[in-house]
């Protein structure tokens, strides 16, 4: 089985989690390619499933990310593409924390990315992983990446 994940990330966080999802599916003998969209562009992908992922930024993915959703040609891609992201994590004492979540994280990276995908027909997994940072940049939250291991395992076990 082969798994491509490509991403985008500012600080680094998104990196790790993608860096993160590889290691994983290597373990379960996937055949990984890990592509930051900051390297190259991709024309072609060839996978069973697609991990892609973006940092939430000011409610959306990052414009590179959003720019490789709309260019890639996704009329060849028969694999099933599962979203994810890093949001920000909301202090509980915050008194707007539905407004702010409402605001800034619902409808962040790895929902439109599902959404978006969707509406152009590819298969999208219901199940997305998105990850906390505890400041604006960072870093991940102590179990961000033991949940995304178990992500991937919860995912690989359907
Ligand atoms: C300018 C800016 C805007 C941000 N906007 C949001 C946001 O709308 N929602 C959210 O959950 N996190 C927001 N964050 C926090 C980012 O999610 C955080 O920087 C990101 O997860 C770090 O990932 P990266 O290291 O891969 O860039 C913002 C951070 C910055 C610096």
């Amino acid at each position: 089985m082969k798994a491509v994940i490509v991403f985008d990330s500012v600080y680094g966080c998104t990196k790790q989690v993608a860096e993160t999802i590889a290691e994983k599916l290597k373990n379960k003998d996937y055949e990984v390619l890990l592509h930051n969209l900051k390297d190259s562009k991709l024309k072609s992908i060839d996978c069973d499933y697609l991990f892609i992922g973006s940092p939430t930024r000011f409610g959306k993915p990052t414009r590179k990310l959003r720019k490789f959703l709309d260019a890639f040609d996704w009329n060849n891609f028969s694999g099933t593409v599962v979203a994810f992201d890093t949001i920000m994590q909301i202090p509980e004492n915050d008194p707007n924390m539905e407004k702010t979540k409402a605001k800034y994280i619902d409808n962040g990276s790895a929902p439109t990315i599902k959404s978006t995908l969707t509406q152009k027909g590819v298969s999208v997994s219901d199940k997305d992983l998105r990850v906390e940072v505890s400041g604006l940049k960072g870093p991940l939250v102590d179990d961000a990446l033991d949940n995304t291991r178990a992500f991937v395992d919860e995912l690989l076990s359907h």
